[in-house]
């Protein structure tokens, strides 16, 4: 194949972040996804209807004119969450999602709910409400090696979480593990998880090679390799619990190269040319529509895009470093190197981007 047509796809699980580092990154996300799932961890974090509104109005006001592009906002979950804004705001379209960030689990996530017990009540009025939960699934024990806080959080937290509200919708976001993608096939139908395209791009070895590498750093960390290959065949399956959703997470450079850098890696800029490489290594271009486009919307229970967007196989270039106005650049995922698939005249803020 050296083509390939899609239903305009979305990505279910981004940070857009704000002001000039929302400007600089939105267009890559804009130039292939009809929708995102934005999430809500900036600094002070998303945490009612109200802030979900005004945080859309600046994404809307940064999106490149005659772009199409449909932002759904999320709460950031905390101990005090009040039930009946979350409630509401599902209800008036301000939120499509809540997310679960473990405190101290990540980026972030110092506001985040410290024992879930205290969330129960939101828990149960979202399983009413049919409002899905994103869960950052790591235990946040720091006796637990970093390797393997994703089984744990599954065995001592998830579990017994989705036994007590069976009804509650449920995304294991950027599942990393043998241990998550198990689980997820063995729930219900209302238990589903994204896969980032880093997590089947690398092991944990990469981080490693050839001296420390910053940029590859995310949380949850990247795995051994038998994980990443059980990854890369749950998403190349065709199943409907998995789907497309990058995490792309921009920190400036400074940020990223430090004695304690930040976890994230800024995938936005060819995500979905690289999640396309992946299918084809793994023969299954023919799954990468369900995958990108079709699955995480019959998930939310919404519709799939109207139009499309054409993939070909034709070489490509990763931008470099992402400048931000006022402040320090950005490093892609992948940044100057090549691509096997290109999307065809993709036009960012007006002017031919550099890597079509
Ligand atoms: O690597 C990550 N970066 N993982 C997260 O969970 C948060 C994200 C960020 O916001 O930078
Ligand atoms: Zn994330």
């Amino acid at each position: 194949m050296t083509e390939i047509t899609l239903r305009r796809p979305d990505d279910w699980h981004l940070h857009l972040r704000d002001g000039d580092m929302l400007k600089a990154v939105l267009p890559f996300t804009v130039r292939q996804f009809s929708r995102a799932i934005v999430m809500p961890n900036l600094v002070p974090p998303v945490r009612t209807a109200a802030e979900a509104e005004a945080y859309r109005g600046r994404i809307g006001a940064a999106v490149p004119e005659g772009a199409d592009f449909t932002p759904l906002m999320t709460c950031y979950l905390a101990d005090d969450t009040d039930s009946d804004d979350l409630i509401r705001g599902h209800q008036s379209g301000a939120f499509t999602a809540a997310k679960l960030y473990p405190a101290g689990a990540t980026t972030h996530s110092a506001d985040g709910v410290t024992d879930i017990a205290r969330i129960d009540g939101v828990l149960g009025r979202m399983e009413e409400a049919g409002m899905p939960l994103l869960v950052h699934g790591e235990t946040t024990d720091p006796d637990v090696d970093v390797f393997d806080r994703e089984a744990v959080f599954i065995d001592n937290t998830l579990k017994s979480m989705i036994e007590r509200f069976p009804g509650l919708k449920v995304v294991l976001e950027h599942v990393t593990t043998i241990e998550g993608v198990d689980f997820v096939r063995a729930g219900g139908e209302n238990l589903a998880a994204t896969i980032t395209v880093h997590h089947l791009m690398i092991n944990r070895g990469a981080m490693f090679e050839g001296g420390i590498r910053p940029h590859l750093y995310c949380l949850p960390v990247a795995k051994r390799e038998r994980h990443r290959l059980a990854l890369r065949k749950a998403a190349t399956s065709g199943e409907a619990k998995f789907f497309l959703g990058t995490d792309s997470a921009p920190h400036p450079v400074s940020a990223k190269e430090a004695a304690r850098g930040c976890a994230g890696i800024f995938s936005a800029p060819a995500a979905l040319e690289l999640y396309a490489q992946v299918f084809d290594d793994e023969d299954a271009l023919d799954k990468l529509e369900a995958f990108a486009s079709l699955n995480g919307p019959a998930f939310y229970g919404l519709a799939v895009n109207e139009g499309t967007l054409t993939l070909k196989k034709q070489e490509g270039r990763v931008p470099g470093d992402v400048p931000v106005e006022g402040g320090e650049a950005v490093k892609p995922f992948h940044a100057g190197q090549t691509l096997a698939w290109t999307l065809g005249h993709e036009l960012i803020n007006g002017d031919d981007c550099d890597a079509c």
